[in-house]
């Protein structure tokens, strides 16, 4: 026992002196890890395994190294841009195929159709919604204590990861403006139900709070139908607050419709999807895509092309418009020290 024990440990430092030096090899990242909640603009697989809205066909994945993969887009996502210029030498991997050490650099939870209410989504069936993210990533932070051996080093660990959050996008698409699967709009006014989802995303960040998250970038949700600018104005809200209630933590708003839709990105094309869509505004299967996919904004009815990612994930990390990112942007998020 006290032998395999040894082993254990020897094998341990071994790999953490491999995962050390390849780290030197390509310059440490900014922060330890990265965790991603989301959904389907962030999804890089999870979807793959449950009977839902899964995307792991072509022509998604087409300029993407190893083709389709089940992210919702032709090639990377924002999360994907965002790891890059944080200096990961790989994209954050999907938790439903991450095991053992590679849990130390973060996973990805984000699943297509999932919202900040349960049933989100549940018309196009099974989806991650964001309590069970939490909860999986629950299982990661003790899948991490015990590699590192105590909860106390974990939680130091953990505080120094970057936890980026789009939520909120499928509880109007695939719940308030669904009426005839849902009776939330039945129920509440759209200035009501913001409140109330705002209400419910705040103590779901608090429990990602108490599993040691510190440093949160929080992304605002898309204009959809002109429905969702009082969410949005409550998430602000809702960053001011936290940034005022808790010292050791930091929260930044990302202003998505200001990162995605500036015309000075200098898109030929805002509004037509590259590819040919089916009736639910995903890619056709097989059909082929636009030639120029730099030329468009938008890859199917909802998805933004890797083109628009690289765009809005630059502005994310380093923004030269204050209406991007609040307080700061994600380059100087990361760089904070916050002790408490
Ligand atoms: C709304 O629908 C949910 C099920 O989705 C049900 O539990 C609830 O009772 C309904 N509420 C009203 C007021 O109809
Ligand atoms: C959203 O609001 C703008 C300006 O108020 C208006 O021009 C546009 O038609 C609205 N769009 C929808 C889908 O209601
Ligand atoms: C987001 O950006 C848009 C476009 O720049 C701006 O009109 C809007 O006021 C911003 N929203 C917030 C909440 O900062
Ligand atoms: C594709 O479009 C981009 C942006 O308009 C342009 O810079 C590039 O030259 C085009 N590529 C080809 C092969 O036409
Ligand atoms: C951020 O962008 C500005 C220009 O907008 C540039 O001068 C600066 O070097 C960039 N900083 C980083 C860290 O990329
Ligand atoms: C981050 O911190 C380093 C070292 O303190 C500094 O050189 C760099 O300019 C900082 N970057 C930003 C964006 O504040």
């Amino acid at each position: 026992m006290a032998t395999n024990e040894a082993v254990r440990w020897f094998m341990m430092i071994g790999f953490l002196v491999v995962s050390i030096s390849q780290s030197c090899a390509y310059g440490k990242p900014e922060v330890p890890c990265f965790f991603i909640f989301g959904d389907s603009l962030l999804d890089n697989g999870n979807n793959n395994f449950l009977p839902t809205l899964r995307v792991n066909y072509l022509p998604y994945g087409i300029d993407y190294p190893t083709g389709p993969t089940g992210r919702f887009c032709n090639g990377r996502t924002p999360v994907d841009v965002l790891a890059e210029l944080l200096g990961f030498e790989n994209h954050i991997p999907p938790f439903a195929t991450t095991f053992g050490l590679a849990t130390l650099r973060g996973l990805n939870y984000a699943s297509g159709t999932s919202g900040i209410r349960a049933e989100t989504g549940s018309q196009l069936g099974v989806n991650v919604n964001f309590d069970r993210q939490i909860q999986n990533h629950k299982s990661a932070v003790l899948r991490i204590a015990s590699i590192l051996r105590s909860k106390e080093s974990a939680m130091k660990y953990l505080n120094k990861c970057l936890y980026y959050v789009g939520m909120g996008n499928n509880d109007y698409l695939n719940n308030y403006l669904q009426p005839r699967f849902f009776n939330t709009s039945r129920i509440y006014t759209l200035d009501q139900y913001a409140a109330v989802l705002v209400r419910q995303y705040s103590s779901q960040i608090m429990t990602l709070y108490k599993y040691g998250a510190r440093k949160f970038a929080l992304i605002g949700v898309q204009d959809i139908a002109n429905t969702t600018y009082a969410f949005n104005q409550n998430l602000v809200s809702l960053v001011e607050k936290l940034n005022a209630d808790l010292g050791d933590a930091r929260f930044i708003y990302v202003n998505s419709s200001s990162v995605t839709r500036s015309t000075s990105a200098g898109f030929k094309d805002y509004d037509t999807s590259c590819c040919p869509v089916n009736r639910l505004g995903l890619c056709a299967i097989f059909q082929i895509p636009c030639q120029n996919r730099s030329e468009y904004a938008l890859w199917d009815s909802f998805h933004p092309t890797e083109a628009a990612n690289i765009v809005s994930a630059r502005r994310t990390y380093n923004s030269s418009d204050p209406s991007d990112t609040y307080p700061m942007d994600i380059s100087h998020l990361v760089n904070l020290s916050l002790e408490s």
